[in-house]
């Protein structure tokens, strides 16, 4: 497990919703921790962008708002005079398309013929029965916006690196804090959190006013530089819309590993394999990971996967963003 500075702090896996704050200077990497949190699966450390930060950074548990110092970083020698950071928007709702597939598997289980075991269903091991019992809770209004963790993830984030930096991020520098974010509402919602915390922060005890009127201004939304895959004419005509180039994220999602696991889940859900397929295996996976990103609960679809299933959907994330 890798270990560094900036431990506080996410790696931005994915380019598709990053939110930049530039302030000082500091390498985000990833590292995930034995976690002590009791409804944390045993599939969090393949959650990828959905990780918790309480996942990534158990320390967080006991005192969110502590930060965590590298002992060889900072050691009193050097004086930090500028901090650029890179902060994934905070947690947030699936989107409306993966609500969508999630619907479809749950009709899917509540479809279950006659052989889908309900019987079992007392003992607690029909995964399938538990899941179609269980109702929805996800509505399509949600769609991929910041939920109140997200804000809260957001705020704190914000004191932990004022907590780290005091001498930058003192009250008279907050005029010149630049947030640049992209125009995804749940980004622009996190930098607007992210400044509420810190404004809070100098202003104890106060609400925080408009962001529009905070010495700093609001969070600039710059696409060109925050959304660059979708603007980049190269990315976008040899690869994005290139059949050939997108060949193995294809054969993955119809190749052996994904069979197998195809056949394990249509086992553990008791529903024919036909009505499976990679998205839905992928959409179920991560509803595991909303589940306890949102709600703080472990999640029924959590018992659908094991360690080695947990690889599959992070192999072909890395199979996409290995193009
Ligand atoms: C599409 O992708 C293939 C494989 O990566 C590449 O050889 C080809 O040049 C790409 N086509 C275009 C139009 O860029």
């Amino acid at each position: 497990m890798p270990r560094g500075p900036g431990r506080f702090l996410r790696a931005p896996v994915a380019p598709a919703a990053a939110l930049a704050a530039a302030l000082l200077s500091s390498l985000a990497r990833c590292s995930l921790l034995e976690s002590g949190d009791p409804v944390a699966s045993a599939l969090s450390p393949y959650f990828g962008t959905k990780t918790r930060y309480e996942d990534v950074n158990p320390g967080l548990l006991p005192n969110p708002e502590a930060p965590w110092r590298d002992p060889e970083l900072l050691e009193g020698t050097c004086t930090p005079v500028q901090l650029v950071a890179v902060i994934r928007h905070g947690t947030r709702y699936p989107t409306a398309k993966q609500i969508r597939k999630l619907r479809q598997l749950h009709e899917l289980l509540q479809a279950r013929g006659p052989w889908g075991g309900r019987a079992s269903a007392t003992s607690g091991r029909d995964v399938g029965a538990v899941l179609a019992d269980r109702p929805l809770w996800y509505a399509d209004w949600m769609d991929g916006q910041l939920v109140e963790k997200g804000r809260q993830d957001m705020r704190q984030l914000a004191l932990r690196l004022a907590s780290l930096f005091p001498t930058l991020f003192c009250r008279e520098n907050f005029g010149r804090l630049r947030l640049v974010t992209s125009s995804k509402h749940r980004c622009v919602d996190s930098g607007v959190a992210f400044l509420q915390g810190l404004w809070q922060h100098y202003n104890p005890g106060l609400t925080p006013p408009d962001v529009a009127d905070m010495e700093c201004g609001p969070p600039r939304i710059n696409d060109k530089l925050m959304r660059f895959f979708d603007n980049c004419k190269k990315f976008l005509t040899e690869v994005e819309r290139n059949a050939t180039a997108l060949y193995h994220v294809e054969a993955f999602k119809t190749g052996p590993e994904m069979q197998d696991i195809l056949k394990k889940v249509a086992a553990t859900l008791q529903v024919p394999i036909n009505d499976l397929n990679a998205d839905l295996i992928q959409v179920a996976f991560f509803t595991c990971s909303f589940d306890l990103a949102i709600k703080g609960i472990k999640s029924p679809w959590c018992d659908v996967f094991d360690i080695d299933d947990a690889k599959i959907p992070e192999r072909e994330r890395q199979s996409r963003q290995g193009l």
